[in-house]
């Protein structure tokens, strides 16, 4: 990968103006939050990452070559408190750039997954930097798989790429590029008004509405139906006839045949 074709496809004024690119690292999360002295908008990017970390606590299988490993450090002027749907808005960004290059029509599994063909093709994990009660900076990781063929067994059932869902082999900086264009304007847009105008474009690719699913916390597992999708972003579901609404940071979601 080269810095110099992200920037070639970047048609934003500060969202990834600075790239800092590494071969390897051990999670391009990791490394934000350890340079986060960067101006806002730095992007972190890797070719391949020993420990890269997914939602939940999980880890995210993140091999040479093969995807697009990269996280955004954003300044936002913003109590932490305020951001929640900050998620939402990345993971839509993320849905309608891949789309748009790809020509897929992937979908959003809540929060934010990116779902193609019925297998997780992106994960997004945002995360918050506190020093005392104050929010520094937020880190958005974004990871795509674009040219695996394959993957390990314990993931092969539940995960694809773009490869392997279109045959195609895609410019992983041209979709950065196309992420961080397509983020810039829906970031100012929730910073100005919240989710309010973002949330009908993301109904209408949420897979996850209308389905029976089932909710996973430290608590165990409830079956549960998915209604909505509330002003700040999370998921509304009734459970035992009673409606409830449940945060991204709480749960994770499954469906109940699988993983959608
Ligand atoms: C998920 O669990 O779905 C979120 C996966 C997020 C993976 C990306 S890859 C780039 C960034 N660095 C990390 O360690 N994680 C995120």
């Amino acid at each position: 990968m080269s810095k110099f074709d992200i920037l070639k496809y970047l048609k934003t004024d500060y969202l990834g103006r600075e790239i800092v690119y590494v071969d390897i690292t051990d999670s391009t999360n990791s490394l934000a939050k350890r340079e986060s002295n960067k101006k806002d908008g730095t992007i972190f990017v890797a070719n391949m990452q020993t420990a890269g970390r997914g939602r939940n606590g999980k880890s995210w299988i993140s091999k040479s070559d093969e995807g697009l490993w990269f996280s955004i450090l954003l300044k936002p002027q913003k109590n932490v408190s305020e951001l929640s749907g900050l998620t939402i808005a990345v993971g839509l960004a993320v849905l309608n750039a891949i789309n748009k290059l790809a020509g897929v029509k992937a979908m959003i599994k809540w929060p934010n997954d990116i779902v193609l063909d019925g297998k997780k093709l992106c994960g997004v994990l945002c995360e918050s930097v506190i020093h005392d009660g104050i929010c520094e900076c937020l880190v958005c990781g974004i990871g795509i798989n674009i040219l695996s063929e394959s993957f390990d067994e314990q993931i092969s059932s539940v995960a694809t790429s773009l490869k392997i869902s279109t045959g195609k082999e895609f410019s992983r900086e041209e979709i950065c590029a196309e992420i961080l264009n397509e983020l810039e304007i829906l970031y100012f847009e929730y910073l100005k008004n919240g989710l309010g105008n973002l949330i009908a474009n993301y109904k209408e690719n949420c897979i996850t509405l209308g389905k029976g699913i089932v909710l996973i916390s430290d608590e165990g597992k409830k079956d549960a139906l998915a209604v909505d999708v509330g002003d700040d972003g999370e998921l509304i579901v009734i459970i035992n006839g009673e409606k409830k609404h449940i945060s991204s940071g709480e749960v994770s979601v499954r469906g109940i045949m699988g993983y959608v």
